[in-house]
Formats: C-alpha cells, sequence, structure tokens
C-alpha cells in the first residue's frame, strides 16, 4: 500500500500503486464491474474515478474529506449505487447511508446491494421534500449528486432539516444541469455564492477530465 506523499491521505481510503481503492465490506463481490485486489490477505475495491465522483475528487486532489469510519451520511440522487457502495466500505457497518432516490426505476437496482450492505438504506422520495422522510436521524454528512437546476438549494434545504451543528456537506456541481448556456466556471461562482449563505466552503475542485463540466465542493455548516 503506497503512502504517497503527494496525496493527502483518510481514513479508510487507500492508494494501491497509485490507484484508489476501499476496503471491500462484502469480500469476493464487486459492484459495478471494478477490480477487487487482494493485499496481505485483505480485499480492496478499486474506486474508478470516472464511475463516481468523490473519486475523481481525490484523485484531482482533494483536501478535505469529512466521511470516515462510522459517519452517518444523507445521500441525495443515490441511484442504483456506485458511489455509495464505496462509502459503505468507508463507513463501515457500524455508519449508515440514508438514499434518498427519486426514481423507482433506478431503486429497484440498488436494492440487492442494500440487502448485502446493511449499512445502506434506500428511500424512494423527492430530494426537493425532506418533509416527505422526516423520521432520518440527525447526520454528519449531507451528500448531494442529484443533476437537476436547483442542487444547491435542495442541498441547503436537506441540511436545515437533517446536518447536525459543525456537520459537513459535498456537492457533485453539474454546470450543464444548471445552465448549459453559462461558461462552467462562472456557474461554479454562482454555486458557491448561494451554499456560502449556509456552508463554508472548505475546498473545490474541478472534475475535468474524469467528469467532464464538473465541480465538487467540500463544505462545512457555518456555526
Ligand atoms: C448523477 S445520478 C447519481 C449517481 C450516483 N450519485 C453515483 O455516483 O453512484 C443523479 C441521480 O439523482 C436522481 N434524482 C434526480 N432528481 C432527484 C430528486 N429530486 N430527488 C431524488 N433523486 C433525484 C436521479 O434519478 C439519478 O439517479
Amino acid at each position: 500500500m503506497s503512502k504517497n506523499k503527494n496525496r493527502k491521505q483518510f481514513e479508510n481510503i487507500f492508494w494501491i500503486k497509485d490507484k484508489l481503492a476501499t476496503q471491500n465490506l462484502i469480500p469476493g463481490k464487486n459492484v459495478y464491474g471494478e477490480r477487487l485486489i487482494k493485499k496481505d490477505n485483505v480485499e480492496f475495491r478499486l474506486w474508478n474515478p470516472t464511475r463516481s465522483k468523490p473519486a475523481a475528487a481525490l484523485y484531482k486532489g482533494l483536501n478535505n474529506f469529512p466521511i470516515n469510519k462510522k459517519s452517518k451520511i444523507l445521500y441525495l440522487g443515490i441511484a442504483s449505487g456506485t458511489t455509495s457502495s464505496h462509502f459503505s466500505d468507508i463507513i463501515g457497518r457500524e455508519g449508515i447511508i440514508y438514499g434518498i432516490e427519486i426514481s423507482e426505476r433506478v431503486l429497484r437496482e440498488i436494492l440487492p446491494l442494500a440487502k448485502e450492505r446493511k449499512n445502506i438504506m434506500p428511500i424512494l422520495a423527492d430530494a426537493r421534500m425532506p418533509e416527505e422522510y422526516s423520521w432520518i436521524e440527525e447526520v454528519d454528512i449531507v451528500y448531494a449528486d442529484v443533476a437537476i437546476p436547483d442542487m444547491s438549494e435542495v442541498l441547503i434545504r436537506n441540511s436545515k432539516f437533517f446536518l447536525k451543528d459543525n456537520g459537513y456537506a459535498m456537492i457533485a456541481i453539474k454546470s450543464r444541469s444548471i445552465d448549459v448556456s453559462k461558461k462552467p466556471q462562472q456557474v461554479y461562482k454562482e454555486e458557491r455564492d448561494k451554499l456560502e449563505k449556509y456552508f463554508n466552503v472548505l475546498d473545490f475542485v474541478i472534475l475535468d477530465p474524469f467528469e467532464k463540466d464538473h465541480g465538487f465542493f467540500v463544505l462545512k455548516k457555518k456555526s
């Protein structure tokens, strides 16, 4: 396992020969075709930066990554579980991911994964309406990857409902989902202005070339 000196180290996230990986919570099984690697009898899953935006952000040199062992996460736009499977590895059996997804068809695809990984709880709901799932507990982190025009507002609204004091958020901003006519840099600036009303910005990276025209923010709730 390399302790790559150019890369910041985070709990339960590994660089193996310059490739990002998480320790497989369910050894012997991969989730989206990613490679499994064994080191000293421990199994890791490579975390593909072209399939998962937090992985792309880590490759791009993110300096803050607030998810760790036992984290409680509210995940907006969990889809079929590619990224959440790695979050599930990182948080381990004592953490939990509440995964909101609006599409019933997509949600159905994550059900076998959630059956195996007990720390993923998929919820069919609209992330614009947190009152629909107001029963969930307070969380340490809200993660948003919903690709809708009002994604920053939706992140803030959910954070007001569920994020603990001093909690963190991360958001993948897809420039083209917000305004195709604007330059991505302009969109990132405008979203930053919105997010700064509620959060302090800890980190920002652009995800190109892994994800075209995407920016990634790491945020901390203002006290
Ligand atoms: C870019 S995909 C998410 C990919 C996923 N985060 C991953 O990395 O594995 C965006 C997802 O957000 C969902 N979505 C869009 N609008 C939503 C809403 N209002 N509430 C909840 N989910 C929504 C879409 O159905 C889609 O599955």
